[in-house]
């Protein structure tokens, strides 16, 4: 049976090539997220702790037939790079190393960072390409000058060279953990290679800090993931550059805490025609990010990431009678004594058998940083092996880490997390040149 959730990248298969040698992970931005991954892996990597949340590390995958009972962990099946193979790399505006940092974002408790002090306090910031102008509650003075931005654009690509041949690494991959800039409408300076290097050139307002660092990265042949809402590779200048290269990219938004929860019931309640009046979703967290997301304009840029969800999902143009014009109101509130861990509430109206209003009530305590870590360390994982396996451009199985995915032109982005579970193991089935698995039990009809 044809399954049309493959990427179509993923029908020219070339066997992956292995993982060997080291595998770098660079991160612009070494704030809560990436201190709070970094720790783990080295807590992984010394005993101390288990790999909890990470489908690359822990989750298993069924092949063939229900009775054939193959179900290897998807580490022993692809060929992902190891733990102990991974070596990491950060820029950032502030100066502060690893320690530092991890220490300030108060995610992890003393004793836990304790262990791996000494890890974390080599692991020092190279300086930043950063402009106020487009994070404006951040002030570093580890920042890069240069007279355009094509030339910062040169330098970044300089230090992914340096850090390459310095950690002699086979290969780099890199993560966005850096701050949410303001809202950017895609324009004509994105529209093309040669529009966006001509914005360079000239300092185009047009072109933000994330988009000088996935120029680098997609110049240099390392795949990029975008962890925040910026649209840095989602434009077609980058997806023109990144199919050009042959390099994988993927965007945007880590899919954490609340999106992730939406992501799980929207699509129960339209797998039961339950109809939605609203759904109201508050948030309030203290971190550096929340700092950040109070600033409207960025704000802005999340708002939109987090909007698109239930659209798409609950699909109102061909459920009108469920899901025409219900409330969907998302609230972000910085409030310094919750720290990261963020406290999130759900209202969601919904209506049922002869229009009878019903309510469910979410209160998610969560903690950003640690669901994001598992995530930063699947996509770079997952990202590296999509190279090897020659794929290249937009990688829209990789959609299930992400809040608002990237998908080919004309396409809608898929939502619903249990679709894009399956398109990522079909995916990695595919590629592995094993079957893909549809569910459709067709022996019962033989
Ligand atoms: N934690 C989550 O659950 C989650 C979920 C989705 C998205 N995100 C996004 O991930 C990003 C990181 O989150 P965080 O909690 O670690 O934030 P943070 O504020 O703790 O860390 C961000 C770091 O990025 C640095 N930075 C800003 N601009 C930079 C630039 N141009 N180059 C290099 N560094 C730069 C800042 O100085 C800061 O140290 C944010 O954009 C956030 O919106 C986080």
């Amino acid at each position: 049976m044809e399954n049309k959730e493959l990427p179509s990248n993923a029908d020219v298969r070339t066997p992956p090539a292995p993982a060997t040698g080291k595998l770098g992970i660079l991160t612009p931005g070494l704030g809560a997220v990436a201190t709070t991954f970094m720790a783990g892996v080295e807590s992984i990597r010394r005993g101390y702790s288990k790999p909890i949340g990470s489908l690359t590390q822990m989750a298993t995958i069924r092949l063939g037939k229900r009775t054939d009972n193959r179900s290897p962990l998807i580490k022993d099946f692809v060929p992902l790079a190891g733990l102990d193979d991974i070596v990491f790399g950060a820029w950032d505006p502030i100066p502060d190393d690893a320690y530092t940092a991890a220490q300030k974002a108060g995610v992890l408790e003393e004793k836990d960072l304790e262990r791996v002090a000494d890890f974390m306090k080599a692991i020092k910031p190279m300086p930043a390409v950063f402009d106020n102008h487009y994070v404006t509650r951040i002030n570093g003075s580890n920042v890069k000058k240069g007279k355009t931005k094509r030339d910062l654009a040169e330098q970044l690509r300089q230090d992914m060279r340096d850090f390459k041949k310095k950690n002699n690494c086979d290969r780099l991959v890199v993560v966005w953990c850096a701050s949410t800039e303001i809202f950017i409408k895609a324009g004509p300076q994105h529209a093309s290679i040669e529009a966006f290097e001509k914005a360079m050139d000239s300092n185009d307002e047009a072109i933000a800090p994330s988009m000088l660092y996935a120029y680098a990265a997609i110049m240099e042949g390392i795949p990029f993931c975008m962890g925040a809402p910026n649209l840095a590779v989602d434009i077609p200048a980058m997806l023109q550059l990144a199919n050009d290269k042959g390099v994988p990219i993927s965007g945007k938004d880590f899919k954490t805490g609340q999106t992730w929860l939406k992501t799980v019931i929207a699509p129960g309640l339209k797998a039961r025609m339950l109809g939605l009046a609203g759904w109201y979703s508050t948030n309030i967290l203290g971190n550096r990010d929340g700092e950040v997301l109070d600033d409207p304009q960025s704000f802005k840029t999340k708002e939109e990431s987090k909007l698109s969800v239930l659209h798409n999902i609950l699909q109102p143009d061909k459920y009108p009678d469920l899901y025409k014009d219900f409330t969907h109101v998302v609230r972000i509130n910085y409030y310094p004594p919750r720290g990261d861990n963020k406290e999130g509430w759900d209202n969601i109206d919904i209506v049922g058998w002869m229009n009878y209003p019903m309510q469910i009530k979410i209160n998610f305590l969560c903690r950003d940083s640690i669901l994001a870590a598992p995530i930063v360390l699947d996509l770079a994982l997952f990202s590296d092996f999509a190279h090897r396996a020659g794929m290249k451009g937009i990688q829209e199985w990789l959609s299930f880490y992400y809040k608002s995915p990237m998908a080919a032109p004309g396409l809608q982005p898929e939502h619903d997390l249990f679709i894009q579970q399956t398109k990522l193991k079909n995916t990695l089935r595919h590629l592995m040149g094993e079957e893909q698995i549809t569910h459709l039990g067709l022996e019962y009809y033989a």
